[in-house]
């Protein structure tokens, strides 16, 4: 029995998209970033519902994920973000799956092929130096592609390292520089169809990067810390005490005995631990909120179970609710700034065992 839910709010799916349409202009198509099973959130139900409120264009990180979600019988139109392997390529144009092209030497591999209607987008690298051609490259790839009528490229689009931002030039850089590959792209190949930079933040704070098509992840799962950006968390991570025990003064609570109590007090055992997502980092340093109010761990985080200190909580008991985070008063992101890392670790961290409720 699964003893820690997620439960995930839907309806919030649908005010973030929401959000997210009245940021762009009507004539941007949205590409749900819905990898890392949809940052935790699970793939499949977050894909379904993506493509009831007419969004149809998902972005994954590999051909697994968007197997997965196909088979589930979601009906959109895929793009691989991430990594491929070549007999993974083939694959993708059998399954129609779009996929990128981030290094010439795929594009040579895709050129020699026999297959027709190869459906891509090409990733062009502008400062993020992670995948993406380099610019020197976009000549010989113009000639590749315009030589090739099988060679169909659907997309070209790069990635931005600091919009969240506000004010960096070198994300204006970007936006100025890849304007110009779009130009000289436009001038040599028709019918590109989608032209797309912007992330989460790059959509909020960098409205000039919308181009025709924008790529939000974390902003369609309401984790932002802009509260005028109108986006509501999905997720909230709740589990249950399943004991109460009293210590006295002196005693010392959990692995390598890091806490060691300056008083008698009463404490409990939650089944969770970082093997559910919850990070050791936490340890002595974090909080779950009870009743409406803060406990602090104590101690060790541990692989299946984390002891809290139930002293300000009145009449304790057994099977009480506990929020890890998804509380006015516990984001995600207050979890992350306490584990010093950032939110997105925190919900793609919570694990198969968590069960996922839609609501
Ligand atoms: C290529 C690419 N585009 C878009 C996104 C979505 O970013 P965010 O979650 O910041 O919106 C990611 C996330 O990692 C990404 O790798």
């Amino acid at each position: 029995m699964s003893f820690a839910f997620a439960e995930i709010k839907l309806q919030n799916l649908e005010r973030n998209v929401a959000s997210i349409r009245d940021k762009i202009s009507k004539n941007v198509e949205v590409l749900a970033v819905v990898k890392a099973n949809a940052y935790g959130h699970g793939s499949i139900e977050i894909s379904k519902k993506l493509v009831s409120l007419n969004v149809k264009n998902l972005a994954v990180a590999t051909y697994e994920e968007a197997m997965e979600i196909k088979c589930a019988g979601v009906d959109a139109d895929f793009l691989i973000l991430g990594s491929i392997t070549e007999d993974e390529i083939i694959k993708s144009i059998n399954e129609s799956i779009t996929f990128t092209v981030y290094d010439i030497s795929q594009l040579h591999f895709i050129n020699s092929s026999t297959l027709e209607n190869i459906s891509f987008h090409l990733k062009i690298d502008t400062g993020m130096n992670r995948l993406g051609i380099d610019r020197e490259e976009i000549s010989e790839s113009i000639r590749i592609i315009n030589n090739n009528k099988a060679l169909q490229l659907k997309g070209i689009y790069t990635h931005f390292p600091e919009a969240n931002n506000i004010n960096s030039l070198f994300t204006q850089k970007q936006i100025d520089d890849f304007n110009k590959i779009i130009l000289n792209f436009k001038a040599e190949i028709k019918d590109i169809n989608f032209f797309h930079i912007a992330n989460s933040s790059g959509i909020f704070n960098f409205t000039n990067s919308n181009l025709n098509m924008v790529r939000p992840g974390l902003a369609l799962y309401g984790i932002s810390d802009n509260k005028k950006e109108n986006l509501f968390p999905l997720m909230r991570l709740k589990t249950s005490l399943i004991k109460i025990r009293r210590i006295n003064k002196g005693e010392s609570v959990s692995y390598g005995r890091t806490f060691i109590s300056d008083r008698d007090m009463i404490i409990g055992v939650i089944p969770m631990g970082y093997a559910d997502g919850l990070p050791r980092a936490l340890s002595n340093k974090g909080k779950v909120i009870y009743k409406d109010k803060e406990c602090k761990i104590l101690g060790r985080v541990c692989m299946d179970l984390t002891i809290i200190d139930l002293s300000n909580i009145v009449n304790p008991k057994v099977g009480d609710e506990i929020i890890i985070f998804g509380h006015n008063s516990l984001a995600a992101t207050d979890i992350a700034a306490a584990a010093e890392t950032i939110p997105y670790e925190i919900i793609c961290g919570i694990s198969k065992r968590v069960k996922r409720v839609y609501k």
